[in-house]
């Protein structure tokens, strides 16, 4: 008996200790119908309609798991699980992106002139040579501070790139994901001249190998120099990690000058849900750094008193609506599952608990996409953007687009408008696509509409051509 036991478990390592790939099954399975592409074979094309992206997964998830057996779909029921079924809807959705995927077209006549649905706008190259641009801000004066990633902050003056950056800002653990990312001025830095940066910090433990976190700091700038520099907030340093991802680091204010900022769950997927850890949370704090005595955890026990809300992956972009005073998120997701999310007090968005996304290799993380005590996106893109800095247009120069949220997007290679009406998204609009990785956006002090591109890296920006 104890040998048959044995045997049993031993041929059942196998089936159940091994998630399958989502191609594979795609290929197995259903490719013989649809094709490899979704252009059909004994099937209607699936590439004829949007309906793979715009009926819900849900449904798409029943039609896999049930069939259409009178329209001539099998059920696979039993021969796939919910969670496959779920990776299956990913892959169905990244393929229909990808055959459907139509650059942004300029003007016939003109290279650099675009339409869109509400203005029609030139695109114009503010500065080059820049290394990998992080985060952008202006100085009262007009100047621009912009942050590049592996640890200098520069200053452009009327179009002039400084070649020196500002000398002695934090030392930065540059790879992977981090470096120096986030600048913020205070929002009276006319009259205090605090600048705020978001970093990852380095630390060397007992072997002598470098570990680090996201730290926030603010200084000012004299003679071109960061001085008289302040912690705002550190990570204990027993749980800095030597990752070189997800470090989260935007920063926003309210209107009542409570600093808000990101912390990604730097890798370690289930921290998110641990109050005690710093990994995948949103913080809140005085602009001095101390901790606001309504924070919501400030009498949990075990919580890190600082918590805003908790339970997100890598949170890239964070602004305040300027109209209602809400904060907005955008996050980085697992394949197929990144999201625009409303931050609410003290509330858990369910990473890795629930997700619409998938593992990169393919393999299911969870069936669930919906639980109890969980908040829901306000929408998820499939597939992924990969996307990154947001601001909601606050200048004249574009008037139609007042009020809309701009959302960045890196491997998606574009520029996003996104409607919101009361907490909702009613439209989107892709302006620009395969226009480069794009960091980071905001409204400049004239209206225009900047950007931040990775690689070659510069700032371009969108004027008004109507
Ligand atoms: C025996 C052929 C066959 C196989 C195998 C097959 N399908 Fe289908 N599938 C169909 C047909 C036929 C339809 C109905 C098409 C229509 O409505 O015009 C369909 C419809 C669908 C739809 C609904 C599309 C829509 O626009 O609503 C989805 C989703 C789908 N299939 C996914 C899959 C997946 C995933 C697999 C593999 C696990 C698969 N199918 C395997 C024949 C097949």
């Amino acid at each position: 008996m104890i040998r048959l036991a044995l045997v049993c478990t031993l041929m059942l390592i196998p089936i159940t200790g091994q998630a399958r790939n989502v191609a594979e099954i795609y290929s197995e399975m259903c490719a013989s119908c649809h094709g490899i592409k979704l252009e059909g074979g004994s099937t209607p094309s699936l590439l004829v309609t949007d309906t793979i992206q715009t009926t819900d997964e849900l449904s798409l998830v029943r039609t896999i798991l049930d069939g259409q057996v009178e329209k001539g779909m099998p059920p696979f029921r039993g021969a796939l699980d919910k969670a496959e079924a779920r990776a299956l809807v990913v892959y169905l959705r990244e393929a229909h992106a990808k055959a459907r995927h139509q650059p942004a077209r300029a003007v016939e006549h003109d290279a650099t002139l675009y339409q869109s649905r509400e203005h029609q706008f030139r695109i114009e190259t503010v500065i080059g040579g820049l290394n990998e641009p992080w985060s952008i801000c202006w100085l009262p004066d007009g100047r621009i501070l912009v942050t590049e990633k592996p640890g200098y902050l520069r200053i452009i003056n009327d179009g002039e790139l400084d070649p020196k950056p500002i000398a002695g800002t934090p030392d930065v653990f540059s790879g992977g994901q981090g470096g120096l990312l986030e600048i913020a001025p205070h929002p009276e830095y006319a009259k205090n001249g605090w600048l705020y940066l978001a970093y990852s910090d380095p630390v060397k433990n007992s072997l002598g190998r470098v570990a680090s976190m996201t730290k926030i700091v603010r200084g000012r700038i004299r003679d071109h120099r960061w001085v008289e520099e302040q912690a705002i907030w550190q990570a204990p340093p027993e749980t800095y990690l030597r990752g070189r991802v997800h470090f989260g680091c935007r920063i926003a204010f309210d209107q009542d000058n409570y600093l808000f900022f990101t912390h990604g769950d730097r890798g370690r997927q289930n921290m998110a849900q641990d109050l005690a850890l710093p990994n995948g949370k949103i913080y809140r704090l005085h602009d001095d750094g101390r901790i606001p005595k309504d924070n919501p955890f400030v009498n949990h026990p075990d919580a890190l008193p600082a918590i805003w809300s908790y339970g997100h992956r890598n949170q890239q972009g964070l602004t305040f609506e300027p109209n209602t005073g809400q904060l907005w998120s955008t996050e980085h997701g697992p394949r197929g599952g990144d999201e625009l999310n409303l931050i609410g007090r003290a509330r858990n968005y369910g990473w890795p608990v629930i997700t619409y996304g998938i593992n990169y290799n393919g393999t299911p993380i969870t069936e669930l996409t919906v639980k109890d005590g969980l908040e829901q996106p306000v929408v998820y893109w499939t597939p992924s953007p990969a996307v990154c800095g947001i601001d909601f247009y606050t200048g004249t120069q574009f008037p139609a687009w007042s009020g809309n949220l701009f959302v960045t997007a890196l491997a998606g290679q574009h520029l996003r408008r996104v409607v919101i009406a009361n907490g909702k998204v009613t439209e989107q609009e892709v302006l620009l696509q395969d226009i480069g990785r794009v960091r980071d956006v905001a409204t400049g002090p004239a209206g225009a509409l900047y950007l931040l591109l990775n690689r070659p890296g510069k700032i371009i920006r969108l004027l008004n051509e109507d």
